[in-house]
């Protein structure tokens, strides 16, 4: 179990060090994190390099007893190497190419960036990889965060044709596959066709899905260039990893790819970040956690977790005391295994002066200090426990074509992606039942519920794929619009290949905006508990299926908006509408208790997760109220913590 802090000695005065590093084994912590902007003290000047400071550093660490996780330090590239190859920095949508100045602004498509990432990445490798205290290396910073997922300059829309090129082979094909007869957008050459640069209207829906998986692919190659190297020169016992960014449903980037290249993937948990008034909910924070580990089914690392308020120019909530602890054995809950917090100390220049570290500039010891101690003691006592493998009857089912086909067609002013998958999964983290959330691609055979919220994009294998798992005695639960499209974006033709799985037709659809809310009604009429839809609604007949909800209103009110069918043993649920939370609540305690799956009931704002290791079964409970809570006969804290052995 690694657990420590992102180090940054670079940022303080040589002589600091020592009294830095008392304190940080003082706070119990085993391993620091260094490296990763310093690409200029590297290779101060072109080809030359300079690893002096930090194999100072490093003897010093160690002599302190401590492990180095180690990051590469492309994510900020010297002032020389932008002025003399100023092609290296990436373009935004507006042809305007970024400046040199803040962090991450090259271009992934850029051969020269790609030849300087190769050299810096080797001399550095050779030099520390037969370092034993390095225990990882971590490549990059946050790849594809901030925006840097999309570049617009001519070297990216060059590889895109190339790309397009590669995988259509000829253009008649893709003129075809797109529909481009549509609007006269035929092209007779793969160079005629455009980067969905700032039109009038909207671009071709293929394209534009096309678009994204290109730029998905281009972090990810530009990822495997440096993986590629790290492992050519690293010692067996150190890993390979990378720090995934929150927020991940925003940006043009299939992190899977990348997760299959790295040893064990590391994440960036900080539940407020810049003018966020209020964190975000547990089950959204749950919910990253669970998509995190469902990358490689594996449990993971946190190497920056928030310890105090941060923002870049403006900032919002302070985490209450103890809060930020808490977050910390929440994320250990849900499979975090080792877990360094962002930063050892705030920086007083620089851009990142608003971002806290456990010590502020006053540089005494403080509560966020203690916190971060006790939080060290109490989980070195629970390294079997957090080093068990965590298992899901439930899986919500992701998948980034369809993130992608979303967002560039909403279809509802109110529709936002990551709100509708917290819709299928937010009842389960109320009820306490774990879940996995993962990518479509991934088995899921051996679960007992799929939840499939937001898949338009849906090809004829992941229909059989479902189909089987119902009819073997699976349940799947359907979000609105399911399977309305093929994998180049477009609309099915013909009758809907769900119609057999749903035992329903789609008779029309209506797309609710913002504030538009419309009242259902159960199939006996009755009113009580009132249920809601929002976003959107599709009309539904049932054929074979059983109605379980239904609009009410003037002259729709015949249709259905949440229907069940019965496939083999197992069942289909489609939920026609952006269904109310006490409407969710009902359907999911429907399947669990017929799915033989218990919840574990706890007061609002306590979340219960059980681990089950060699030793037994452990508890954990997470008081996310900022108020004494009875549970149980016992007395959770404000922002409390409890593990009971069972
Ligand atoms: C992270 C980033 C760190 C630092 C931190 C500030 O996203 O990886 O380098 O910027 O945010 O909160
Ligand atoms: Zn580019």
């Amino acid at each position: 179990m690694l657990l420590g802090v992102d180090y940054y000695p670079e940022h303080w005065p040589e002589s600091k060090m020592e009294n830095d590093l008392e304190r940080i084994v003082a706070l119990g912590a085993n391993t620091v994190r260094i490296g990763e902007f310093a690409w200029h003290m590297m290779e101060p000047v072109e080809g030359e390099f300079d690893f002096s400071f930090f194999d100072r550093a490093i003897e010093r660490i160690k002599s302190y007893g401590l492990q180095i996780i180690f990051g590469t330090p492309t994510a900020t590239f010297p002032a020389w190497l932008a002025n003399k190859y100023p092609e290296i920095l990436s373009s935004d949508e507006y042809g305007h190419q970024r400046a040199f100045g803040g962090r991450r602004q090259y271009c992934y498509n850029s051969d020269v960036y790609k030849a300087k990432t190769e050299i810096i990445v080797s001399e550095l490798l050779r030099h520390y990889a037969n370092e034993e205290a390095i225990v990882a290396f971590q490549i990059d910073n946050e790849l594809g965060h901030e925006g840097s997922d999309q570049c617009y300059c001519g070297s990216c829309v060059r590889n895109f044709r190339r790309y397009l090129n590669t995988k259509y082979e000829s253009i008649q094909l893709l003129n075809m596959r797109y529909g481009t007869i549509f609007w006269g957008q035929t092209y007779n050459d793969f160079n005629e066709v455009p980067a969905p640069l700032p039109t009038i209207t909207t671009h071709n829906p293929s394209l534009q899905l096309d678009w994204a998986r290109f730029r998905s692919d281009s972090i990810n190659q530009y990822a495997k260039l440096q993986i590629d190297i790290v492992r050519k020169y690293k010692m067996p016992h150190q890993k390979v990893t990378h720090n995934l960014f929150g927020g991940f449903f925003d940006r043009a980037y299939d992190q899977n790819v990348l997760a299959s290249y790295l040893d064990v993937v590391s994440y960036d948990n900080y539940p407020v970040w810049g003018g966020l008034e209020k964190p975000l909910s547990p089950a959204h924070i749950a919910m990253t956690h669970d998509y995190i580990r469902g990358l490689k089914k594996q449990n993971f690392w946190i190497v920056e977790e928030l310890m105090g308020a941060q923002g870049h120019t403006v900032i919002g909530y302070l985490p209450r005391q103890g809060q930020a602890k808490l977050w910390s054995h929440q994320a250990m809950a849900r499979g975090c295994e080792s877990l360094l917090y962002f930063r050892w100390r705030g920086m007083t220049k620089g851009a990142e002066q608003f971002c806290q570290g456990i010590l502020d500039a006053d540089d005494r010891i403080n509560d966020k200090y203690t916190e971060a101690q006790t939080f060290f003691s109490d989980v070195k006592e629970l390294e079997d426990v957090y080093n068990s493998e965590i298992q899901s009857d439930v899986a919500i089912l992701y998948d980034y074509d369809n993130r992608w086909s979303w967002h560039n067609q909403p279809q509802s002013h109110a529709f936002n992606y990551t709100d509708e998958i917290l819709r299928f999964y937010t009842p389960y983290h109320d009820l306490n039942i774990m879940t996995d959330v993962i990518d479509l691609k991934k088995s899921f055979e051996h679960y007992k519920i799929l939840m499939v919220p937001m898949m338009q994009i849906m090809d004829q294998e992941t229909i059989e794929r479902l189909t089987t798992f119902a009819s073997n005695g699976g349940t799947v639960v359907l979000g609105f619009r399911s399977g309305i499209k093929d994998r180049d974006n477009n609309l099915y033709f013909g009758e809907n290949p769900l119609k057999s799985l749903i035992g329903s037709e789609i008779k029309s659809y209506e797309s609710l905006g913002h504030g538009v809310i419309k009242p259902l009604v159960g199939y006996d009429n009755s009113n009580d508990n009132l249920k809601t839809c929002s976003v959107w609604r599709d009309l539904i007949e049932p054929i074979d299926s059983e109605t379980i909800l239904r609009y009410e209103d003037e002259f729709y009110g015949s249709y259905a908006a949440v229907v069940s069918n019965k496939v083999g043993a197992g069942k289909v649920y489609y939920v026609g509408c952006g269904l109310s939370e006490n409407g969710m609540h009902e359907i999911i305690k429907e399947i669990i208790s017929n799915q033989g799956i218990s919840p574990k009931l706890t007061p609002e704002g306590v979340e219960s997760v059980v681990r089950t290791f060699d030793g037994g079964s452990v508890e954990i409970l997470l008081n996310h109220n900022g108020k004494i809570i009875e549970h149980d006969g016992m007395k959770l804290e404000p922002y409390g913590y409890k593990t009971i052995k069972r």
